[in-house]
């Protein structure tokens, strides 16, 4: 959720933040703010809206400090207003904190707070955190293990709070210091030259720096322009890991794109390359991944799969599940991360678990990994962000490779966490059933997937025309079965959360059970129809909506041929082996979501109510 940046060094710190929250701002947007240090005192400007409404303010260009934070806002606690954007500042005025998570115990903590006299102006559990800070700062003497004071009234703090967090905080009598902490909320920090910088994402602070230290949970780190140290909640010293950054600006940035949605959808082909690089075997039979932690032996033990996942990481491991339980013959459930890990379902021995999640900071899917490791299974997790939390924890797991991925829609992450699932099938299919030339074949077909995106990406001008026609509709249906009614889900949450048309996906035989009773002339469906033996049954289906009037959209495989008339508009896409159809229908049903929501003129990258990664319950 909420961006963060901070900055301490050489240079005037409230532009450099400023940039660095347009990176980051696809994690909340409902408000914006930034404080400097300055001449003994904060000066803060905040306020309600885009980085681009701070910006315009003239108070930030006034801002003259070297060393400053600055924060994006997705609200939790407390309305969209300007007292309640961060940063926050104490009400002694000796403390300023960014907050990205939830303080569960707030309350409790203000009305203790209160009583010692200190004042709230927001509505938030952020103010609380700062205030709470600014009293133990007040109170501490000379720290413990060589910690400044400042360090020392971070950590009582957080000794108290029950939640999550991810905290920068400035002291006035610290001007040099920067404090940032997590628990449940990313935070990494980047060491430049002569400077430091902290940010919740890579993408904030690649400009400066590409060395980075991940901080982990229950870690407090206290940064100077030249220097490091972290330590823990528990107050032990921690040495810090610095990792090299893989990516550069440039991957973060437009280019001549209109959306970062427009630009991931795009950058598919090249993504597919990139998740399969390097990860067949010698012979071309089969998958090889690095860093699952499992020998062939224990995947030889392994019984069932359970793949647990949120939005469209969830319809990726359904594609998944379809494709082990067809290619390698074993069982798998999926089940929504929310659900699972309050669900207590009853587990198999044997099963080995898989969480799928692009940002690996879904705290769902975070919690439903913690949940199984407690009952003592192994978890693997597919997950696009290097170091991310979820990476962290996992047992061992395969990396997506494919960029930073900035729209809020997950198009790229999908299709590569698709491509992924079907390497999974064929590795666990050739320890099992699956033949030599089988694997060689199968193998063939994933490396056809980038080239078979490209052709199908050949089609946005026409998709770009029909969703002229289809804008305006309120309601519509994405039909499809088997391995592509996920895809038929995927289409219909694509739909919904940017241009905000009420969509839904179903199976397209399920439909004359229910759905059918909302066809009219004004509910139009989206067909996924390949060729094969399911066929006639959806020609059947789309029969019985032409029969109410209801307009269609068919998005079907090079060799089908419909019964002329039956669909108002054709989208077609090349021929692919099983496993990679579901990728390449796709992506017309990305380009149709996007063109729809450009042409109705909705925010494409930051749609209402949404944040790239939900880090809260
Ligand atoms: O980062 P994750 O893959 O764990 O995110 C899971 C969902 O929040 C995410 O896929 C969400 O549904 C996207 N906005 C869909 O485009």
């Amino acid at each position: 959720m909420c961006g963060i940046v901070g900055y301490i060094g050489r240079q005037k710190a409230a532009p450099l933040i400023l940039e660095g929250l347009k990176r980051l701002e696809y994690r909340g947007y409902d408000s914006a703010g930034v404080a400097v240090l300055e001449n003994g005192r904060f000066s803060v400007a905040k306020r309600i809206g885009r980085v681009a409404n701070l910006e315009k303010d003239g108070a930030t260009q006034r801002l003259a400090g070297t060393a400053g934070m600055g924060h994006t806002r997705w609200a939790t606690h407390g309305g969209v207003t300007d007292a309640n954007a961060h940063p926050h500042l104490s009400s002694d005025g000796t403390i300023a904190l960014i907050h990205n998570g939830v303080i569960e115990n707030y309350a409790q903590i203000k009305a203790f707070l209160i009583d010692k006299g200190y004042t709230f102006k927001s509505e938030t559990d952020t103010e609380v955190l700062c205030n709470l800070i600014a009293y133990h700062h007040a109170k501490e003497p000379a720290g413990h293990n060589g910690d400044s004071r400042f360090v020392e009234s971070v950590r009582k703090t957080l000794r108290h709070a029950e939640g999550t967090y991810g905290i920068v905080v400035m002291a006035l009598d610290a001007p040099g210091e920067l404090v940032t902490a997590r628990k449940g909320s990313p935070l990494i920090i980047g060491l430049g030259d002569g400077e430091s910088l902290v940010a919740s994402d890579v993408a904030a602070i690649v400009s400066r720096t590409q060395n980075v230290v991940y901080l982990k949970d229950g870690e407090i780190a206290h940064l100077t322009a030249k220097n490091l140290a972290i330590t823990t909640l528990g107050a032990g010293a921690v040495e810090p890991v610095i990792d090299k950054v893989t990516w550069s600006i440039a991957d973060a940035e437009l280019g001549t794109f209109s959306h970062f949605m427009e630009k991931e959808i795009f950058e598919q082909p090249a993504a597919l390359e990139n998740a399969m690089r390097g990860r067949f075997s010698e012979d071309g039979s089969t998958a090889n991944f690095g860093g699952l932690n499992i020998t062939a032996g224990e995947f030889r033990g392994i019984e069932r799969f359970m793949f647990c996942a949120c939005g469209t990481a969830l319809h990726a491991a359904m594609v998944t599940e379809h494709m082990i339980e067809r290619f390698a013959r074993m069982p798998v459930e999926c089940d929504y991360a929310s659900e699972f890990r309050y669900r207590n379902s009853p587990l198999f021995r044997n099963t080995l678990f898989f969480v799928m999640s692009q940002s690996g900071e879904t705290i769902d899917t975070l919690a439903a990994l913690r949940e199984a490791k407690r009952k003592g299974y192994k978890v693997l997790a597919v997950n696009n962000v290097v170091g991310s939390t979820i990476a962290r924890e996992a047992d061992g797991g395969i990396y997506q490779h494919v960029g930073p991925e900035v729209g809020v829609a997950s198009t790229k992450a999908f299709t590569s966490q698709l491509l992924i699932g079907a390497m999974l099938a064929l590795y666990i299919g050739r320890m099992r059933d699956l033949s030599f030339g089988e694997g060689v074949r199968f193998v063939e077909a994933l490396k056809s997937a980038p080239g078979l995106a490209r052709i199908a990406l050949e089609q946005a001008a026409h998709i770009r025309e029909i969703a002229k026609r289809f804008a305006h509709y309120t309601d519509m249906l994405f039909l499809g079965r088997l391995s592509l009614f996920p895809i038929a889900l995927e289409g219909a949450l694509k739909l919904k959360e940017i241009s905000y048309i009420h969509a839904e996906g179903y199976p397209a035989a399920e439909m004359k059970h229910g759905p059918i009773a909302l066809i009219s002339e004004k509910c139009p469906s989206v067909f996924l129809v390949p060729s094969g033996e399911m066929l006639n049954k959806i020609i059947s289906s789309m029969q019985e909506i032409k029969a109410r009037k209801g307009p269609i959209i068919a998005i079907v495989t090079a060799s089908v041929e419909l019964p002329a008339g039956l669909a108002d508009e054709t989208i077609v896409v090349p021929e692919a082996h099983e496993a990679v159809l579901p990728i390449i229908m796709s992506i017309p049903v990305q380009l149709l979501s996007y063109y729809i929501a450009v042409e109705r003129g909705c925010d494409v990258d930051k749609p209402r109510n949404l944040a790239k990664s939900v880090t809260v319950e």
